[in-house]
């Protein structure tokens, strides 16, 4: 039996959720929010905040964040629905039930994956220490190279050989079994008969930001293929979200001065071996952009390491693409690369962490890797070179940075500023505005400002009109922005209802995103900034009409009337 999303609703309304924080973990008034330390992970100064406007609390350790039913659910550890009856009770209502066909979502089941990947994580390291192979793995471990510190700091283990070395721990537990299926930890034949996904290998355990095992990378002790067997998408583990090393990292410097983004499980712990702590891993795939967030959120100074080969470069290449419309102003990027046949745990090991910084602090700035590289890639033919570096320049968002590239550019191009090179590509860089300087810096586009802006403020919904513009524009997200827009039109919500309606939204945790992104307008400025990024969505649906029916061989007498009239409109607009 369901419980009334009524009935949801009003109880994240009555509660509130700083009492409810403050009385399990005190308070200190800090601007705007509520903060302290955070009960989700250890630290020694406050990075944990609490809005009171939002109803929502938000780690910016560790990234734990929800409304009052998912604090009850985190901190008092219980299921969905015994949060809701925490909850009610604390107010002294019964929570009533209806009939109904929705099933409620089984909330314990990622709190067990957890636990049981703790739990093989731990039946690994045991395995080190008592299985009757383990003298090969401590060989291979000192073959590596690797010191008995860094093997532990990092929790790595030992997947014995055999089919059942994990499975046979959970022989009498079938519902184990299944969660250990979902979290990927053991394979189904086409019979159903289930055995180890990882034997015989190096288990590196990958732990999110919370420090929960979330995955596994499994190495082979030797030469064998594939070298690398990692753990698949689950419930719990989302490649493109985590990095490996970043829990360690963060245990050990709260706020890095730099990160260095390298390729391998290795090079990390050889790195940390080696004094170089401040190492993550992507974890065998391109640098996503959820992952850069993660990176320029932690630190400031970013140094992206490769391979010297053509590879590496790619490489570096594929994660400035990724990096430049994400970067804020103040944040650094930096690419180095390592002499051919290199790679940081061998690079380490040879020369030590002193000459490995030096070589750091050598690294290439980002615009400088950018026109090397489209200088390799035209060579004399700047035409070419320019049409690549505007389409890469347009994408920057962070003011400064464009300038910087731009000026650049029109010095390659023999141009003495770039003013003229703007003028004569017609590039409309943006200015600051004078109203909120602040506010245009780091926003991405504007569709996604008007979606923060209205997940953070559901109330600038409330009331308004039907946006008919918005149903014709063509644009990834612009749907998500219409259905807020329909939601909060007719209901007062605050932040942290609206998301308890998208608990089970497919687009939850853009939403949650969003929620929590810094999107630097200030207070009084929000409806004015959230009023222009509606504009800006309506001229943006008027040149996509304009642009399909010029395309049109022939048009309609209406179509024609149409464009005349937008040709207007966009005339009107521009002088
Ligand atoms: N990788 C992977 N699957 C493979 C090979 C590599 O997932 N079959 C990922 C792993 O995350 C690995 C990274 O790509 O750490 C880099 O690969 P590679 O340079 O080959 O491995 P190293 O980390 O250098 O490992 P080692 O030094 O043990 O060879
Ligand atoms: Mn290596």
């Amino acid at each position: 039996m369901a419980i009334p999303r009524d009935f949801i609703n009003e109880l994240i309304a009555r509660i509130d959720i700083v009492d409810l924080i403050d009385r399990k973990v005190p308070l200190k008034k800090a601007g705007k929010n509520h903060s302290a330390c955070c009960p989700f992970h250890s630290e020694k100064s406050p990075s944990f905040t609490v809005s009171r406007d939002k109803q929502f609390y938000h780690c910016f350790g560790c990234g734990a964040h929800g409304n009052a039913i998912d604090f009850v659910m985190e901190y008092d550890r219980l299921e969905f629905v015994d949060a809701i009856e925490e909850l009610a009770g604390q107010l002294g209502l019964s929570v009533p039930r209806e009939q109904g066909t929705g099933k409620r979502p089984d909330q314990g089941l990622s709190r067990d994956l957890y636990e049981l990947m703790e739990e093989a994580n731990l039946f690994y390291q045991s395995q080190l220490r008592q299985h009757t192979d383990k003298q090969k793995v401590i060989d291979y471990l000192s073959f590596r190279g690797l010191s008995d510190e860094v093997v532990e700091k990092f929790g790595i283990g030992f997947a014995p050989d055999g089919w059942d070395g994990l499975l046979g721990r959970y022989r009498q537990n079938q519902a184990a079994q299944d969660k250990l299926l979902t979290a990927g930890m053991l394979i189904a034949n086409d019979n159903g008969k289930r055995y180890d996904r990882f034997r015989d290998r190096l288990m590196f355990p990958i732990r999110d930001r919370r420090g929960r095992v979330v995955g596994f990378g499994g190495r082979v002790l030797g030469d064998g293929t594939p070298k690398y067997l990692n753990s698949p998408e689950t419930p719990i583990f989302h490649k493109g979200n985590e990095l490996y090393g970043l829990y360690e990292l963060k245990q050990k410097h709260r706020d890095p001065q730099h990160v260095l983004i390298v390729e391998g499980y290795m090079d990390v712990v050889a790195l940390a071996q080696f004094g170089v702590d401040y190492a993550v891993a992507s974890l065998g795939t391109a640098t996503t952009a959820e992952q850069f967030q993660l990176l320029v959120r932690s630190a400031k100074q970013v140094i992206c390491c490769y391979d010297g080969d053509r590879a590496g470069r790619e490489a570096a290449w594929r994660a400035l693409e990724t990096a430049l419309p994400l970067l804020k102003p103040g944040d650094q990027v930096k690419f180095m690369f390592l002499p051919q046949g290199e790679d940081p745990d061998t690079m380490v090991r040879k020369i030590g962490k002193e000459a490995f910084e030096a070589l750091m602090q050598q690294a290439m700035l980002l615009p400088e890797f950018l026109f090397e590289t489209l200088s390799n890639n035209h060579g004399a033919d700047k035409g070419a070179l320019a049409k690549q570096a505007i389409a890469l320049i347009e994408k920057v968002q962070d003011t400064v940075l464009q300038n910087l590239l731009l000026e650049n550019l029109a010095h390659k191009l023999g141009m003495n500023s770039s003013e003229d090179l703007k003028k004569k590509l017609g590039f409309a860089v943006k200015k600051a505005q004078p109203l909120n300087a602040k506010g245009i810096q780091g926003r991405g586009t504007p569709l996604r400002l008007a979606i923060a802006l209205l997940v953070q403020h559901p109330h600038l919904g409330f009331g308004l009109e039907e946006q008919a513009a918005l149903k014709r524009l063509k644009m990834p997200g612009v749907k998500l922005l219409g259905h807020l827009l329909e939601i909060t039109r007719e209901q007062s919500l605050n932040s942290a209802q609206l998301l308890e309606l998208h608990r089970e939204h497919e687009q939850k945790s853009t939403l949650i995103k969003l929620a929590q992104w810094d999107h630097q307008v200030a207070d009084e400025n929000v409806l004015l900034e959230f009023k222009q990024t509606l504009i800006w969505l309506y001229n943006q649906s008027i040149e996509q009409l304009y642009q399909e029916l010029s395309l049109k061989q022939t048009l309609t007498k209406v179509e024609k009337l149409q464009l005349t009239k937008l040709i207007s409109i966009i005339k009107g607009k521009a002088t």
